[in-house]
């Protein structure tokens, strides 16, 4: 149970990040991978986009909210502005979809699938009330791909992501699914982030933190900028 801690100046957050991202890559050309979206991961993904191959990787998307396709909410509308339109050659992705009759069979497939095809790598965003993907407080570290009630902080926050429309429900893929992978980085960034990344780090291991179950790994690298490690010390 331990985590590495990386704390950066903000103007090298983004671009430490991604030079061991394309390290990774280098070594493992087809690494399997889960990414998150919301606003944190967008400078990494545009300096990862601008030098390294991802065309042998594969990438499930982590989480989807229950919106309508296209919205700009709508996580595979964010990964595609932030990172696979800007790739050359874009990885062979899988993702939720919310559109899909039976939402459990749906989570099921992709359950499946993640332990198919294993996950080398996954980077995640942190929620305000300490969410991953959206295993939002609650969440128990056994948890899988799931549909999931939103809540009222995921859901404010929607329309951060440029929407209009707004949803009470979305899907993710599990906590046990997380802790799977063998190796998990957690970006953070912002002074709004300070009180949560404490918890997350310094607070109880359990499910009213939903991250605090990243110390449970043995291969985490949380990088963290000058503003968001504001309350470490
Ligand atoms: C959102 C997303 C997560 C994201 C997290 C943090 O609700 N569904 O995948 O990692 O919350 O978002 P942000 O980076 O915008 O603060």
């Amino acid at each position: 149970m331990s985590f590495q801690l990386e704390v950066l100046p903000h103007r090298d957050w983004a671009d430490s990040i991604a030079d061991l991202w394309a390290e990774r890559l280098s070594d493992s050309p087809g690494l399997t991978m889960c990414l998150a979206t919301g606003s944190t991961p967008k400078p990494v993904y545009r300096a990862i986009a601008g030098h390294a191959d991802l065309s042998g990787t594969k990438v499930f998307l982590l989480d989807e909210f229950g919106l309508e396709p296209g919205d700009p909410a709508r996580c595979d509308v964010m990964l595609g502005d932030m990172l696979l339109s800007r790739l050359e050659v874009p990885p062979a992705l899988e993702k939720l979809n919310p559109q899909a009759a039976n939402l459990d069979a749906e989570c099921d497939r992709y359950s499946q699938a993640i332990a198919r095809d294993g996950l080398s790598l996954v980077i995640l965003g942190l929620g305000t009330n300490g969410h991953l993907g959206l295993n939002e407080p609650g969440s128990g570290y056994d948890s899988t791909t799931r549909v999931v009630a939103l809540a009222d902080e995921t859901m404010a926050g929607l329309s951060s992501y440029g929407t209009t429309s707004t949803t009470s429900w979305g899907m993710t893929i599990g906590l046990a699914e997380i802790l799977s992978s063998d190796e998990a980085w957690l970006l953070v960034s912002g002074e709004h982030k300070a009180q949560i990344l404490r918890q997350t780090l310094i607070g109880p291991v359990d499910p009213s933190v939903p991250a605090s179950f990243l110390r449970m790994h043995s291969n985490v690298i949380v990088w963290v900028d000058e503003a968001a490690s504001s309350q470490l010390v």
